[in-house]
């Protein structure tokens, strides 16, 4: 194991901001011009092994020498605090096979591509009452709190089972809201709390649903696997709080960013208004370009492990950088360019490998429904601000705006 605190003014610090929030930040392209590898300073302190080219880093994720254990003494946590918190908690984006199977089988089966169609009207529905407010309240309204947040966290709602005129609504949409407008999701003591607070709500929505069972989600998993014994009820409640949280702060950043992108590029929305069979590659171009999830991978080498010329010892922190595997020139030219008729080729904004997003065919519906919707419901939508003077936040799980102000 190399040495993780040893002191070097040559290795860059880690995260890196973003000069442009459509594109990956430009020192991603240096150090992929460099190498596929590269080692960097977290704000915790320790270094790290950063992934940039876009081979690396799908053999780094389907390697099963690279660990997702928070456990690990070397884990790259981003925020001071996170392992701690996380070796408690033990969400199962943070274990590895075979128990990370036991709890992404248990959500697996729910997720389908046929599950997610089912839900296509729902979502429609959300997406058209929130445009239906927005329009009945007029402009300006700053679309990541009512249009972005609040779908995402309606549609996270409703995979649980949790209808907007059900009482526990608003205490999950409460504790979601507070957990990013509060600020307190960029210390790990907020996060564990915002978390915690939303691991109490889910505990009492089981309880209700154990006394009258429904037709949800949270009422199969209680028949099928809590009360068979196969999970404990803490594990069910860690798992669907933990659900909520990836698939709605991911959701929220990706919807709010791509329709501030389209906004600054208006031949991309005439384009979108003109056909809408574009949406769904369109969708997929946003996700690529904007990989909002660009850090949420972390993972720690068991061995050593030799990929091209290199070799990442074992116990060494890895972080398989997903904005710049999708800004990989080699597999996509001009990658800064937002080009909805580019050659269809993988990208890694939902992950690779046994970790790869479990939600990413609900994200894919509910992205182009939202997208689409809007744009043609508001056909004079536009941003009041300039990119240069909207904030962007860095921390959390996901990249994204704080704020984007709009008008019709
Ligand atoms: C734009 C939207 C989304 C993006 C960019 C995104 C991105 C990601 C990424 C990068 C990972 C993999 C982490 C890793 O390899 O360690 C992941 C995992 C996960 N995502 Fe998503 N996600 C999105 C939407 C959703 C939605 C809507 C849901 C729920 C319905 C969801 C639930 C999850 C869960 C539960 C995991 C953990 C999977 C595992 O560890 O096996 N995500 N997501």
């Amino acid at each position: 194991m190399s040495d993780p605190h040893a002191a070097d003014a040559a290795v860059p610090t880690f995260p890196m901001a973003r000069e442009c929030p459509f594109s990956a930040p430009r020192g991603y392209a240096e150090l992929r011009a460099a190498g596929p590898f590269a080692r960097v300073r977290l704000p915790t302190g320790r270094t790290a092994w950063v992934v940039t080219g876009h081979r690396e880093v799908r053999a780094v994720l389907a390697d099963p020498r690279v660990s997702a254990d928070i456990r690990r003494p070397n884990f790259p946590a981003l925020v001071e605090g996170e392992q701690e918190v996380g070796a408690r908690t033990r969400p199962f984006i943070r274990m590895d096979p075979p128990e990370h199977t036991r709890f992404r089988r248990m959500l697996l089966a729910e997720m389908t591509v046929r599950k997610a169609r089912l839900m296509r009207r729902d979502i429609q529905r959300v997406v058209d009452e929130r445009i239906d407010e927005l329009l009945a309240g007029g402009p300006p309204v700053d679309l990541v709190t009512h249009f972005a947040h609040t779908v995402s966290s309606t549609v996270m709602c409703e995979l649980i089972g949790v209808r907007r005129g059900d009482p526990w609504f608003r205490r999950v949409t409460g504790t979601l809201g507070s957990q990013v407008f509060g600020g307190g999701a960029s210390t790990a003591e907020g996060a564990a709390e915002g978390i915690g607070a939303l691991c109490d709500v889910v505990e009492g929505i089981i309880a209700e649903r154990e006394a009258r069972p429904g037709e949800d989600l949270l009422s199969r998993l209680i028949a099928g696997r809590l009360a068979p014994g196969e999970v404990t009820r803490q594990e069910l409640v860690t798992t669907i709080a933990i659900l909520v949280v990836a698939g709605w702060e991911t959701t929220t950043n990706q919807i709010a960013l791509s329709v501030l992108a389209l906004l600054q590029r208006p031949e991309l929305l005439a384009e979108l208004r003109r056909d809408h069979t574009v949406l769904p590659a369109a969708v997929e171009e946003l996700l690529r370009a904007l990989s909002v999830g660009d850090s949420i991978a972390l993972r720690t080498a068991t061995e050593d492990i030799r990929i091209g010329d290199q070799v990442i010892p074992a116990g060494d922190g890895i972080i398989p950088l997903l904005a710049s595997a999708n800004h990989d020139e080699s597999v996509f030219p001009h990658p800064s360019d937002i080009d909805f008729r580019r050659e269809a080729k993988p990208h890694v904004a939902f992950s690779y490998g046994v970790h790869q997003c479990v939600g990413q065919n609900i994200a894919r519906l509910e992205l182009t429904i939202a997208i689409g919707t809007l744009i043609d419901r508001v056909p004079t939508l536009r941003a009041v601000a300039e990119p240069h003077e909207i904030r962007f936040r860095h921390e959390g799980i996901a990249f994204g705006p704080e704020q984007v102000l709009v008008t019709w």
